[in-house]
């Protein structure tokens, strides 16, 4: 970046170069205070095919299919953000594949996030012992409920995720979350 200084606007005083400062930094201000306004009459940018959401890691980084499956394996189940903010499990189904489906991790006994546990192949709940298995179906109380289920859908290398609204395919019944 070209720093200006005074010497280097001929004919113009200390003062109205101060000025030309604080007129240039009030700009700024104001720019940043209109961003949120402007952006909020800009629908959000990349919204997948049944309405989702793009999946994002930790950062807040939108996830891209080809960089998840660089770091994570066959069999992998971790977490991005997914709909509304939720931890949400991708599942790495095959060597170059993630999973149509992703797996709600907010246990459905009193909301602790889940995690996997790889060596159990189970999903259990540190707080009172509730177990999933691998699709995220209960086998061990107290929850009362199967994990929620999103969609996953990779569109352009894109990581959507978007409302599982139909049948629960563990569970053969209408999903408890929809
Ligand atoms: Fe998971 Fe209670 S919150 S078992």
């Amino acid at each position: 970046m070209t720093q200006i200084s005074a010497k280097d606007v001929p004919g113009m005083g200390r003062r109205q170069f101060m000025n030309l400062l604080t007129f240039g930094s009030v700009t700024g201000v104001a720019l940043g205070a209109l961003y949120p306004v402007v952006n909020y009459f800009i629908p959000p940018k990349a919204s997948g095919a049944g309405g989702g959401t793009t999946a994002k890691d930790e950062l807040g980084n939108d996830v891209t299919a080809s960089g998840w499956l660089a770091d994570h394996k066959e069999g992998d189940r971790s977490l991005v953000q997914g709909l509304k903010g939720d931890p949400t499990y991708l599942i790495v189904d095959g060597p170059d594949s993630i999973g149509d489906y992703g797996i709600n991790a907010i246990c459905t006994h009193l909301g602790c996030v889940v995690p996997w546990n790889a060596g159990a192949g189970k999903f259990m709940c540190p707080c009172h012992g509730s177990q999933y298995d691998a699709t995220g179906k209960v086998v061990r109380g107290p929850a009362p409920l199967s994990l929620a289920l999103a969609h996953v859908n990779v569109e352009n290398d894109n990581v959507f995720v978007s409302q599982w609204s139909e049948t629960d395919f563990r569970t053969d019944e209408k999903p408890w979350w929809a």
